[in-house]
């Protein structure tokens, strides 16, 4: 279905593998279209509860934005390109359903923002985040500017922008870039496990924690005033009735995102 896409559900967890394992997954321009569309079924497809991104082989995660489509671009081509990017990372951002970056191996430039635009991040022990553009004579285009200052903090994250220093997983952990560092074994059924226990919550308030966490870093929002709106909104859902009647039943809940 997809050329540089691996895509399979399993129990509710769609997993995206970006599949340019010879070019350590670099992100071209039919990369970027693919992830949209697989984010369009991850919207659309009722089977789908949650995400992980990863990368395919045991190199990279994604080693950047693809460098050999940068030859001849013009001022209006670069900035097309970057907001494409953007808007491609706001949309896993925002996605109502969790979407979780399982970094096994490089993730570098446009790797790393893909990473940090998932709602949390597990690492392989071998993986190796950065964001190297100012040695290509460039800043990060696709959010990285932002996301490394609101993930890292703002030292570290000059630090790291202007040195095009990598950290390690360990020391990612660290800094807050990633939840969990794993033996790269274990990477995809550690991100399973966790994804399962998001699973069994209750889906329309699992959408309102995203959707309200993320209003911190949007100045046109007022997290205080949509956490009120959204708490409001969970009491008119099937799922809020379903939750505390199962509490008060001593019973698990059997949610239906209703
Ligand atoms: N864009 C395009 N191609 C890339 C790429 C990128 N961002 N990153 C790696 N590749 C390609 C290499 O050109 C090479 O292709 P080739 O075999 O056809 O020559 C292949 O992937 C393997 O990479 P290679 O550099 O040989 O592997 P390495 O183990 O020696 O080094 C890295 C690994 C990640 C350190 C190195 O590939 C690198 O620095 N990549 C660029 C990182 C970067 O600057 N990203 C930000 C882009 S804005």
């Amino acid at each position: 279905m997809f050329q540089t896409l691996l895509t399979s559900i399993e129990n509710g967890i769609y997993t995206i593998t970006i599949n340019r394992p010879d070019k350590l997954n670099a992100l071209n321009k039919i990369v970027l279209d693919e992830l949209n569309k697989a984010l369009d079924e991850v919207r659309d497809n009722n089977e789908i509860r949650s995400v992980i991104i990863t990368g395919a082989g045991p190199k990279a995660f994604v080693a950047g934005a693809d460098i050999s489509e940068f030859g001849g671009l013009n001022k209006a081509e670069a900035m097309a390109l970057a907001q494409r990017g953007q808007d491609t990372f706001a949309r896993i951002e925002n996605s109502a359903k969790p979407i979780v970056a399982a970094v096994n191996g490089f993730a570098l430039g446009g790797g790393c923002e893909l990473a940090m635009s998932c709602h949390f991040r597990v690492a392989a022990e071998n993986a190796k985040f950065g964001q190297p553009e100012v040695n290509l004579g460039l800043l990060p285009g696709y959010g990285g500017t932002q996301r490394l200052v609101q993930l890292a903090g703002k030292g570290k994250a000059m630090e790291l922008l202007m040195t095009a220093g990598m950290v390690d997983a360990n020391e990612a952990k660290q800094i807050g870039l990633v939840n969990y560092v794993t033996t790269a074994e274990n990477l995809l059924a550690s991100t399973k496990k966790l994804l399962d226990t998001i699973n069994s919550k209750a889906p329309l308030a699992v959408a309102a924690c995203i959707k309200t966490a993320n209003a911190v870093f949007d100045e046109t929002k007022d997290g205080y005033a949509m956490e009120i709106e959204e708490f409001g909104n969970c009491f008119s859902t099937e799922d809020m009735k379903e939750g505390t009647s199962a509490f008060l039943e001593k019973r698990k809940a059997n949610f239906k995102g209703k």
